[in-house]
């Protein structure tokens, strides 16, 4: 009887041990930690993104609204990149708002912008449909 309620009780550390090692292993991974880095500066200029409500007039990845571009790719565009971006702020347009952004936001914007560019392309222009119906998308 006794010795029964020790096995039972070794049986019970042994799981209880098994199961901590595990959550220390599955919450220690690097799986969730290898996000994309967004550097302090691209994370200031998100919230720059957020807060002038960008979005309500330009997409990122085809989301957003349609009164302005889709942003995505605006940094590595050959004809556009940073400076534009960053002369396009504070100048605005018929339909786009003046903002007057310092040189440092303008840069975290950019560095935002930058980041999201990196990601990806929008729209995914060379994608392939195989025979076997499978999307090979093309990565950065
Ligand atoms: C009220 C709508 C609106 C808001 C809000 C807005 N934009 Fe725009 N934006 C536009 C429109 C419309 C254009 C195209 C203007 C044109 O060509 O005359 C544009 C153009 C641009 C361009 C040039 C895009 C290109 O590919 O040529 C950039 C960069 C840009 N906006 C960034 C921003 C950022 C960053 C914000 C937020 C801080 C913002 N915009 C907020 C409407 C808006």
């Amino acid at each position: 009887m006794h010795k029964r309620i020790r096995q039972n009780k070794l049986t019970l550390m042994i799981f209880i041990t098994v199961c901590a090692v595990y959550t220390v292993i599955v919450y220690s991974g690097k799986t969730a930690s290898s996000a994309p880095y967004l550097s302090s500066q691209a994370m200031e200029g998100e919230k720059l993104w957020q807060d002038n409500n960008c979005a309500s007039c330009h997409q990122i990845y085809g989301l957003g609204g349609y009164l302005g571009d889709d942003l995505t790719n605006v940094i590595s565009n050959p004809h556009k990149g940073e400076n534009y971006v960053k002369a396009f702020l504070n100048a605005g347009s018929k339909s786009m708002p003046k903002f007057n952004f310092t040189e440092e936001e303008k840069e975290q914007i950019v560095q935002f912008l930058s980041h999201v560019d990196w990601t990806g392309y929008y729209p995914n222009v060379d994608a392939e449909l195989g025979k076997d119906g499978w999307v090979s998308i093309k990565y950065k």
